[in-house]
Parts: C-alpha cells; structure tokens; sequence
C-alpha cells in the first residue's frame, strides 16, 4: 500500500483535477498541500463540470479532503465554493489545517499593483507568502480565535507601513479598511471553525493505519518558486517534496509519485517558453484543446510537446511514472513536435537553465511526432482495461518515444476530460 503524490510536470493545468477524481476512488484522504486560489482545477463527470480553487478534486466521491498547512486560503472565496458545492446536492467532507495561512484583501491589492510583470492570476498568492515568511501574517487558528478581531487589527498595524507608504490605501481608507476587514474576516472565522483541525494529525494516523492518502499538488514543476522559471514562477513549492512539508506526508511511509503531463506544452502569465507556438499553428491548438484558463479565463499560451524541460521536471520532483492527457487533442492538429534537446548560439546545452533571460535564448532541437490515431469515443472506450500492447501503434509508438527519452513509464493515458476517459495500464 503506498500513497501517492500527483504534481504537476510542466506549467500547471495539465490535468492534475482529472487524475485526482479518477485517483480518488481507491483513497480514503485527499491532501492539497501548496497554492491557493490560483489553482483552478477540473473535474467532469456524468455531463457534470467542477472548477475547484480550494477543495480537494476528491470531492466527488465523498472522501475526506484536507487544506493542508501548505494551503494559503482565502476565507470568502472558499466559503463560497462550499457553499456552491453544497448547493449543488453535495456535503463536502472537509477539513482544514489551523496553520494554513490567511489571504485578505490587501494581499489581492498588492498582488493587483504588483504582479503584472509576472502575469499572476491576482489572488493575492506572492503577497501572502511573503509577509507568511515574514512572519507578520495570520493563520486560520487566528481568525477563529474569541479574540479574532484583535489580532486581525494588531497585524493589520504590522503591514501599515506597507499599505500605506506603498500608496495602497490612504491613511483614511487604511483606518476604515482595519475596521471593515477585521469585522469581515472575524465572521469568516466563526463561519469556519467547524472545520478547522491539525490535519497534519489526520495525516499521520491515516498513513499509519494502512489507509490510502492522495496528496493533490497545484501549479507545476516549472512554476516551483525554488526550481522553476524564476520570477516567472508562483509563490510556493510545487515539488512532490512539497506534500511532505505543506500536507503531513510523513518520510518513510512509501510513496508513489505521479506526474500529470499534457501530450503537449501550455503556460498562463508571462516568462520563457521554449517552444511557444504563434499564429495559426497557436490558434488551432488552443481551440483544438480549450486552452483557456480555469481561474481567469486568460487563453493559455500553446507550443509543442517539450521533452526537455519535462525531464528536467521529472528529475527535479521525483517523478517516478506520468499519466499523459490530452492524447484525443493532440489527435486533431497536425504539425506539434515534441523537443528534444536546446541550443544556445548553435550549440547543445546539456543542462535546463536557471537563468530566464538565457532559457529565452533558447532555441528547441525537435522531432516530429509521427500521426496520431484519431479514436472516436467508442473506439477509446473499447480500450478499457488494456495494457499498451493494444492500442493504435502510432499511439504505441510516441508513447515508449517519450518514456525512452523521459526514463520514466507513462502509465495513465487520459484521452477526453470525462472520469470515464481513462486508460489505467
Ligand atoms: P489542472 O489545473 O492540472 O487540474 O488542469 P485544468 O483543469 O486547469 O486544465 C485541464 C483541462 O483539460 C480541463 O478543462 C480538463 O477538463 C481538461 N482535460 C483533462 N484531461 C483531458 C484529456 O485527456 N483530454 C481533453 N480533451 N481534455 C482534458
Ligand atoms: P493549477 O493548479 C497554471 C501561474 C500564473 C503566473 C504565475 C504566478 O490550476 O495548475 P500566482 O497567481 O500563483 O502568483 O501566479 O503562475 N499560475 C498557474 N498557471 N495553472 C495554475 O494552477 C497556476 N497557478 C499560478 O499564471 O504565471
Ligand atoms: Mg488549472
């Protein structure tokens, strides 16, 4: 019995939500672990679609789900997806860590003045992190505090100085604010404390007990704030490591780490993208794929398949097996490649660079993928529960390409957003 870790392998959005509700039916605890609101996660099932920002993508099949330590959370935005969730004829099962850290308006403001140049998705993530680092935030345990309204005004006078000088409020708008938010954010807390927990302790007893838990990483590799495309990055680590210290997976326990990569490559915001598709090439890919982001709507930026930042993720994480997605879209455009190596100034590098300004210098050595088998539904559907051996050979072919490149063995393949559109080999 082992419990697993999914992450994403390339920018985010490769499918993590997917593979989580599919995942999900053999756990018995699901863990997100880092990110917040910035996840937008999708799960699609009997006809029916779920965009999660907070709650666990197990939410579905009605087992315990847990924001884990990790978690910075906005407490109206995540009332309001339990409340939709609810609304729609389901009782979550969920729990929260008391040391998850708080998002507040302030951090959405900063983030709104600030974060352009990386193209954040505005909900307040870089700020929270970095006043949780240093150490003037407050955590869930301080809002569902008796003296909640107290300790939201005494830090709210920490980060003063901020807001103010910054020229986020004036110093009349920053007094009314102090008031407004402390009440808000107190009646969130008592909105929440039901539950509230140390999840960690949750954890720890499930893994011990023989029970199955399914960390859920949010964003990808590539967006690690450690190991990604520095400062085009998010504000937490997206690693597997990362389910250890933001989500209570305990060292030892034995663990099987999955990456989720699409059979292409997408990114939202700015920073380096090696094989960005533009012009038609682009247009077709992202209406083939309904490349449009789950959080903002924002269309994705589309290239070809990059093998060569994929290893880099693998190795980086951890990632012992993929699950590929989006093989049915692959199938309708023709013309995507996969990356097999970089050049800088003509010359192979044999390392993914750290440095930003050099990956944008970077031009992709490729290969082409050979044609796609285009499966209609019930052709798919006949595949279910066979091993590699029967699919299409071309399928067969670019699947042991990738896995001889990658060193790793895909062993999910994810052709439609349906539960149902999954082969398990
Ligand atoms: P996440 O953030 O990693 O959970 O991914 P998102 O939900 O942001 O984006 C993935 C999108 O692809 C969602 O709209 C999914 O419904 C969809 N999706 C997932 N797997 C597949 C697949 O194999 N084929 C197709 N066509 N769509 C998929
Ligand atoms: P899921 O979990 C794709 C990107 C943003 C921006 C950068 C920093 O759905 O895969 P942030 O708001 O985190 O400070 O933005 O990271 N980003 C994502 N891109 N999927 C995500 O999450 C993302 N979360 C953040 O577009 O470039
Ligand atoms: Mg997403």
């Amino acid at each position: 019995m082992k419990n697993t870790i999914v992450v994403g392998a390339q920018w985010g959005d490769e499918g993590k939500g997917k593979l989580v509700d599919v995942l999900a039916e053999q756990s018995d605890l699901v863990v997100r672990f880092n990110g917040g609101g910035n996840a937008g996660h999708t799960v699609m099932h009997a006809g029916e679609t779920y965009k999660f920002h907070y709650m666990p993508s197990g939410m579905l099949h009605n087992k315990q789900c847990i924001l884990g330590t990790g978690v910075v959370i906005n407490p109206k935005d995540l009332l309001e997806e339990i409340k939709s969730f609810t609304d729609s004829g389901h009782a979550p099962k969920l729990q929260i860590s008391a040391r998850a850290h708080v998002i507040f308006p302030h951090h959405q403001l900063i983030d709104a003045k600030e974060g352009g140049k990386i193209g954040t998705t505005g909900r307040g993530i870089g700020p929270t992190y970095s006043q949780k680092a240093s150490r003037i935030n407050l955590r869930i345990l301080d809002i569902i505090a008796d003296d909640a309204i107290d300790r939201i005004k005494k830090s709210l006078r920490d980060v003063r100085d901020i807001l103010v000088t910054d020229g986020i409020f004036s110093e009349s708008e920053f007094k009314d604010y102090c008031e407004s938010v402390s009440q808000e954010y107190a009646s969130f807390g008592s909105d929440f404390k039901e539950y509230v927990t140390d999840t960690e302790d949750l954890v720890r007893i499930a893994s011990n007990s023989g029970k199955q838990v399914l960390f859920e990483g949010a964003q990808g590799t590539l967006l690690d704030l450690n190991y990604g495309t520095y400062p085009f990055v998010t504000s937490s680590s997206t690693l597997a490591a990362a389910a250890f210290v933001g989500g209570g997976a305990i060292p030892g326990v034995p663990i099987r780490i999955l990456g989720i990569t699409k059979a292409y490559t997408t990114r939202v915001g700015e920073g380096p993208f090696p094989t960005e598709l533009d012009g038609d090439a682009a247009t077709n890919l992202r209406e083939a794929g309904h490349e449009y982001g789950a959080t903002t709507g924002r269309p994705r930026r589309v290239g070809h398949l990059d093998l060569y930042a994929l290893r880099y993720a693998i190795r980086i994480s951890g990632i012992q097996e993929l699950a590929m997605t989006k093989i049915d879209t692959l199938a309708l455009v023709n013309g995507i490649k996969a990356c097999t190596g970089y050049k800088i100034n003509g010359k192979g590098i044999d390392y993914f660079p750290a440095d930003a300004p050099t990956l944008e210098l970077v031009e992709p050595i490729y290969t082409d993928i050979p044609y796609i088998a285009d499966l209609s539904k019930d052709e798919w559907a006949k595949l279910q529960g066979k091993s590699k051996a029967d699919l299409p050979e071309s399928i067969q072919t670019y699947i042991k390409f990738i896995e001889d490149f990658v060193e790793i063995p895909i062993t999910i393949l994810s052709h439609g957003p349906e539960r149902n559109e999954t082969i398990v080999f």
